[in-house]
């Protein structure tokens, strides 16, 4: 069951899409209102289990965490920064009773769960106007997916978004480029798209590009694709202020850009230096800006990442444009200087902060439905909801087996707030990666929907070819390509039916104990277990199977598999292999062995695993026609 209780009069987020009963009594929670906040508290029990809050730190299980949802640039990753990215207001509690809570504000929101023992949850909430929503259901993961249902169905990306991405910040030319392409080639390593960080632009000027290094865009971008590789640039949310700059006159002519108190366009400075916000509040704003993709969409790309759009905002003392540093910025006082206009009413920005991201990709994906074919999005900033317009990855993380280990319930607790098409910078975007590291990263990545390496332009190249272990990295590479029949049609199930692609164990074995507090295996749609390994230099590691399941070893060529009894096991796994687990009574599809998503084979493939039979979705990769009709049942 789901209802919703509201206070004061709440601001439209965007977040749920079905109507949903309206209540005057919260249920499980206290409400304390005072002068400048909101505040509400559900006294735990002791073995209590707290899931959700998407993009957060911590453990799957989040008893004695604290954290304060307010959108942030946390470049670094810094543990202890109690704001990243995003902002994904939901949490479960699985225990004698059980009920979702979504807390719908787009202004400043904290959670404290059981922190310093205090035995409750408490959310503060700098706005008091809002939407609260409860979700009851059988257990934790029944309670989830009735949540899911009222946020709607995920955006599907065409497949070789499910592809490798290779990205580095500093690729200038369309030699850089090229030499990736090469580098993969060359080396048999397979690819399928390279992003274009903000040095392809004119001086980081959106909606632009650099003539002189890429004098023919269009045909670049073709003839990458001509090798099955697509270029997806990036869009960042600061609107450089320069007349003749066409989305800058278009939006000041249209007073399009957020104001300041004295009603004149703020002015925030971000990579371009000086620049204006859109004020993605006003609807007219939102197509407008969509509209500003065409161009790059006539140059042939179907791919964008969007960036900055927490918003971010540098301190311009300290920030140095020429070592391209950005040091000490979003301070407050920028946050509450300017303003939106809602139907015509004048709000403060930290009022809506946490969703400027969110309708941000809103925005783009306007203009970007309207082309013939699917496409792929990914934001840094998002909000609940975001799903549906595009996916989303986690920000500026550190090459740190920590941030590895992080990934992992980060990127379930965001599945838990239905961004199912997401995933880290693989390797780590600050700070160096050593090849162990991105190996092991590599190893948990190709299971996630978004699998893209990424890295910092101070950092040491990241490239698979930059190691000199070629051998190695295509093994690993390999297996992303060989499970994409699988991959594929569990992310597209998933999105059809508002599920889950990435779950923890306590939402499919929820009498179980033990089950119930791993915090390091997770399901990867319904057939398979991962159990990686994130420990430097380990190559053993301790698995727990609450049931009998295939353990499947992969060396790059061949897949052995072997039954495992349920229990606690030790298993091995080499840095050049990759083990998991197939569920009992379950298959799992894997073709050929592909160098691009173009090449694959998805109706070619054999079936691991002790079931009998499989629902393989299947189309042409790029069909906007999501269908039932498109399932294929494979029987052993
Ligand atoms: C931000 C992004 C990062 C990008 C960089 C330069 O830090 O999060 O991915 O490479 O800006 O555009």
């Amino acid at each position: 069951m789901v209802y919703k209780v509201k206070f004061g009069e709440p601001i439209e987020t965007f977040s749920v899409v079905k109507k949903v009963a309206e209540s005057e009594n919260l249920d499980f929670f206290s409400v304390k209102e005072k002068k400048n906040e909101i505040i509400f508290e559900y006294k735990l029990k002791k073995n209590d289990i707290v899931f959700g809050l998407g993009e957060a730190h911590g453990n799957l299980n989040k008893r004695g965490f604290r954290c304060v949802n307010f959108n942030t640039d946390n470049y670094y990753f810094s543990e202890n920064a109690p704001s990243i990215y995003a902002s994904h207001n939901f949490l479960i509690v699985d225990g004698k009773e059980c009920f979702g809570v979504f807390i719908d504000t787009p202004a400043k929101t904290t959670f404290e769960i059981d922190y310093n023992q205090s035995g409750k949850i408490k959310v503060i909430c700098e706005n008091k106007n809002l939407n609260v929503y409860i979700v009851t259901g059988k257990n934790a993961y029944d309670t989830n997916r009735q949540f899911l249902k009222i946020i709607g169905k995920s955006f599907v990306p065409p497949l070789w978004a499910f592809g490798l991405g290779q990205s580095r910040w500093g690729y200038k030319t369309q030699q850089d480029f090229e030499n990736v392409i090469n580098g993969y080639q060359k080396n048999k390593l397979p690819l399928d798209y390279v992003c274009m960080d903000i040095d392809y632009m004119d001086r980081y000027i959106d909606f632009t590009i650099n003539k002189n290094s890429f004098p023919n865009m269009k045909k670049f971008v073709s003839d990458c694709k001509k090798k099955g590789v697509n270029l997806v640039p990036i869009i960042d949310a600061g609107i450089k202020v320069e007349q003749g700059n066409k989305t800058y006159d278009e939006g000041v002519k249209n007073n399009f850009f957020c104001k300041d108190k004295n009603g004149n366009n703020f002015e925030a400075y971000v990579w371009p230096g000086k620049t204006h916000f859109v004020d993605f509040l006003q609807p007219k704003a939102r197509i407008w800006f969509g509209k500003q993709y065409k161009d790059l969409l006539e140059c042939g790309f179907t791919g964008f990442w969007n960036d900055m759009n927490e918003p971010a905002i540098f301190n311009m003392d300290f920030f140095d444009a020429q070592k391209q540093k950005k040091q000490i910025f979003q301070k407050t006082e920028d946050y509450n200087a300017f303003y939106h206009n809602l139907n015509g009413k004048t709000i403060n920005h930290n009022d809506v902060h946490n969703i400027y991201g969110h309708l941000m990709t809103m925005a783009s994906s306007n203009e970007l439905k309207k082309l013939d074919e699917r496409y792929l999005l990914f934001s840094r900033s998002s909000f609940i909801g975001s799903h549906r317009y595009g996916g989303v990855w986690t920000g500026d993380n550190f090459s740190s087996w920590q941030n590895l280990k992080e990934s992992l319930p980060m990127l379930c607790s965001m599945n838990m707030c239905g961004l199912i098409f997401s995933g880290a910078d693989t390797g780590g975007f600050a700070g160096n990666c050593s090849e162990q590291l991105l190996l092991r990263w590599l190893a948990v990545s190709v299971f996630t929907p978004l699998f893209r390496i990424h890295s910092d332009i101070s950092s040491s190249p990241q490239e698979c070819y930059s190691f000199g272990q070629n051998d190695k990295f295509r093994k690993i590479l390999s297996l992303r390509y060989r499970l994409l029949p699988y991959i594929y049609a569990e992310f597209v199930k998933s999105a059809m039916t508002c599920d889950l692609y990435l779950k923890p164990l306590a939402f499919v074995y929820p009498n179980d104990k033990q089950a119930q507090n791993i915090q390091d295996q997770l399901f990867v749609g319904q057939s398979i277990m991962i159990a990686p390994i994130v420990e430097e230099n380990a190559v053993e590691r301790d698995v727990y199977l609450p049931e009998k399941m295939t353990k499947v070893v992969f060396d790059g060529k061949n897949f052995k598999c072997e039954n495992f009894e349920s229990g606690n096991h030790k298993i091995h796994c080499e840095l050049d292999e990759v083990v998991f687990f197939i569920k009992d009574k379950c298959l799992v599809p894997v073709a050929a062995d592909a160098q691009n998503t173009q090449k694959i084979n998805l109706t070619k493939v054999t079936l691991l695993g002790n079931g009998t039979t499989y629902k393989q979705y299947i189309d042409d990769g790029k069909t906007k026609q999501i269908s039932q009709k498109n399932i294929k049942i494979l029987k052993k």
